[in-house]
């Protein structure tokens, strides 16, 4: 048995590691490993494990793991595939506590069982396995490189985590180019054990990590990277980059909700809803990285543009509008803190137009100016190429200005646009460490992730709400249908359910009688509906069993008579057990409720535009269950529709409250309910603010019994 301390923390600070798999031959990965620790200077003993023995790279090696002679906290072995799992078990029994398992052939080459082994064997020796399918680690608080990637990796504050072992590679030598530094980087592989969440436990409180980024292509326990995200992104930001859609996502899923659910579209929503920052591309991504890691956060909202370029000037303001960067509009303060330094015909209105005539004083001058000023939070130097600027004389301004900020506490984000030496301008500021873009919208989309965290940041944790509802009644409802034979639940044990839940749905009772319908209706409150209760009777309409809109007494009397004749006569052997009197539901807005368990993140709600168009319309948000109050008004405000909800063309608002408690009501279903695998509420009509909502139609389905029994449908 291991004696790791919880957590993770030894791997990324081992007193030893070995190299199992470790050769005398250059072109062999052990081989590499060595090289890569020896190379990067890491301070531990490193133990090259060769059966014949011999020295290799100068170091000796041991025959065995278990000739290894000193502690041990971590183990790389690039082995054959067959003779891992041996290896695993004599290093568990070495007690050394973390494994990198870089070999190949395991499940992503549909060898489950074999990596299942390895696994089963780890446990039980209290190991840990990273991988397999890596190409190692790198940890800058231990200067070790035990992989077999390149041997100069940037030290710095980015902890990068990938599943993409080749593209992990290639982002340890991109990131050095851009002169990006990582205080780790960890190859997951096919997270057969670690995985993204064990790791983001430890960056959180790693004091040399400042952001953290994750390359993920599929998501194996959505639940627990949920909880670890939420926990991460409370302390420092990460960013998120994915590809490929989840296979089992694809998989048209049996109710409406599933099939509006491509996987992606719940994993983007559920980021947000986890405060990360996801990237389209990785130069996106390493962007965001480079930012967070250098820039000071900053203390305010107010953004400034300086420009030299007018039209520059006009893409920036645009995408500071998309990209929720607030431009400072106070002109008399503006023209108080720019007009000295401001050449004729420039503006002070933000943005701060040097003009084209701007000389490398009137640069130097604005950005002093806004960094001294207090009510200026941020700044987007915009530097558009012209015949008055020499590019090499206004370079090492701009780097100047950029280590003054950060001295002086505010970011600041470059946009350089021009030909061939405005490039080399702009390699020379990277190179000093800015953030500088040629697009102006690159550069203000970085600033604006700044800005986005530091709001996230502000915002108190909210706790988790789950409705009480009556759980032990929706399970004998559910027990029963399953009884049945069935899958799905029939409209009156839907009915049943969100009753059960305390979901308000159109009032509605079953008469037997003329008098009791006429009672029923006078209860409920005109105008009402009918219909016929019939389980032989399908299609209610098609058999004259549905009477609309009823005023009165009278014509309740009129429709009753009408449904029985009509059913008498289109549908004679059909047993009628009554008619129902419905509430008539009056026209609001329909929105689309529902809840289902994911196969990747678990229990996720849903909530759009609801009725027919719901699946035209696409316009629907997920989050991942629990969540609070706050998570469900998000989710509201997270449709193309919400205007229908605030009242368009002087309505008046519709009931938002109500709507967010039907949706934390149909989260506790799922929730308190193992049985439920989907609901879908469709349509919940929505009426003004104070007059609540109605859910019109649900659909339920229950989880695949065990032994598969019933079968879907409904
Ligand atoms: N303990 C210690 N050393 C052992 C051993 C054991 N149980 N079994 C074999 N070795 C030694 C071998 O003798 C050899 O040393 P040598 O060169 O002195 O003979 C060395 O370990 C490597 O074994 P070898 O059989 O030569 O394998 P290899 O180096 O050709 O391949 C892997 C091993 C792990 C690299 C290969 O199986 C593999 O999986 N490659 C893909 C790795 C990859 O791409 N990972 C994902 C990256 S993202």
């Amino acid at each position: 048995m291991s004696d790791a301390p919880a957590g993770i923390s030894r791997l990324f600070e081992p007193r030893g590691v070995a190299v199992v798999g470790a050769s005398p031959h250059p072109d062999k990965i052990g081989n590499r490993i060595v090289a890569n620790i020896l190379a990067g200077g890491y301070r531990g003993r490193v133990w090259p494990v060769n059966p014949k023995g011999g020295t290799i790279l100068g170091v000796p090696a041991v025959t065995s793991i278990d000739a290894i002679d000193g502690p041990v906290d971590v183990a790389a072995i690039a082995i054959p595939s067959d003779r891992v799992h041996d290896a695993v078990v004599a290093c568990g029994k070495k007690g050394i506590p973390y494994l990198l398992v870089i070999t190949s052939g395991f499940s992503e080459v549909g060898n489950v069982a074999e990596e299942r082994r390895i696994v089963a064997a780890a446990r039980e020796h209290g190991v840990r396995v990273v991988g397999p399918n890596i190409f190692g680690f790198y940890s800058v608080t231990a200067s070790l490189n035990a992989s077999f990637g390149p041997k100069d990796i940037r030290p710095g504050r980015v902890a990068i985590v990938t599943q993409s072992g080749a593209l992990g590679v290639a982002m340890i030598g991109k990131t050095a180019a851009e002169k990006i530094g990582l205080s780790a980087i960890v190859s997951v592989g096919n997270k057969a054990d670690v995985d993204e969440a064990d790791l983001l436990e430890y960056f959180r409180d790693h004091e040399g990590t400042r952001v953290i980024l994750l390359y993920v292509e599929g998501v194996k326990d959505g639940e627990k990277l949920v909880r670890g995200l939420r926990a991460a992104t409370a302390r420092k930001p990460v960013v998120v980059i994915k590809s490929g859609r989840s296979k089992r996502g694809a998989v048209a899923a049996a109710s409406h909700t599933g099939s509006l659910a491509g996987s992606d579209e719940i994993f983007d929503d559920v980021m947000r809803q986890c405060r990360v920052l996801r990237a389209e591309t990785v130069k996106e991504a390493l962007a965001l990285c480079k930012l967070f890691a250098s820039a000071p956060a900053p203390s305010g909202e107010n953004a400034v543009i300086v420009t030299n370029a007018g039209g520059m000037g006009v893409l920036a303001t645009d995408a500071c509008e998309k990209y929720g960067v607030r431009l400072y509009d106070d002109h008399e303060e503006l023209r108080r803190v720019f007009a000295p330094m401001m050449p004729a015909f420039g503006s002070t209105k933000n943005p701060i137009d040097l003009t084209g005539q701007a000389s490398d004083k009137d640069y130097q001058g604005a950005f002093r100016a806004a960094l001294a000023e207090p009510k200026i939070h941020a700044v987007i130097g915009l530097y558009c190429e012209t015949a008055m600027l020499d590019v090499a004389r206004t370079t090492p301004l701009l780097v100047e200005a950029d280590a003054a900020f950060r001295d002086g506490g505010k970011p600041l984000v470059f946009s350089m646009y021009g030909g061939e030496r405005v490039e080399q301008g702009l390699a020379a500021l990277r190179g000093a460490g800015a953030s500088a873009f040629d697009e102006p919208y690159d550069a203000v989309q970085a600033l604006g992730a700044l800005f986005r965290h530091r709001a996230w940041a502000a915002e108190p944790p909210e706790p988790e709400v789950v409705p009480e509802i009556d759980a032990a009644r929706i399970s004998a409802i559910a027990e029963k249908a399953r009884a049945d034979g069935r899958r799905f639940l029939l409209a009156a044990e839907a009915a049943a359910v969100l009753d059960a839940a305390g979901i308000p749905r159109p009032k509605a009772r079953i008469a037997r009688r003329i008098d009791a319908a006429v009672g029923f209706a006078t209860e409920i409150g005109f105008p009402v509906v009918l219909k016929v209760v019939s389980r032989d009777i399908l299609h209610k309409s098609d058999a004259g069993g549905v009477a609309l809109d009823l005023d009165n007494a009278q014509e309740v009397v009129d429709g009753f008579e009408a449904i029985l004749a009509n059913c008498r006569a289109r549908a004679p052997k059909a047993r009628i057990d009554g008619v129902e009197v419905c509430e008539m539901v009056a026209k609001g807005v329909e929105t689309i409720v529902g809840a289902r368990r994911d196969a990747s993140f678990g229990p996720v709600a849903m909530f759009g535009l609801g009725g027919v168009y719901v699946e035209v319309m696409k316009d629907v948000t997920f989050r991942a269950l629990p969540f609070g109050r706050r998570e469900a008004r998000g989710m509201l405000k997270g449709i193309r529709s919400y205007p229908l909800l605030l009242g368009v063309r002087g309505e008046a608002p519709r009931d938002r409250d109500t709507t967010v408690e039907t949706i934390l009501r149909v989260g506790a279903i799922l929730e308190r309910c193992p049985e439920i695998s989907d609901i879908e509420v469709n349509p919940l009509v929505v009426y003004e603010q104070g007059k609540g909502a109605r859910a019109v139609d649900a659909r339920i389905l229950l989880v695949e019994a065990p032994g598969g029994r019933a079968g879907s449908g409904g």
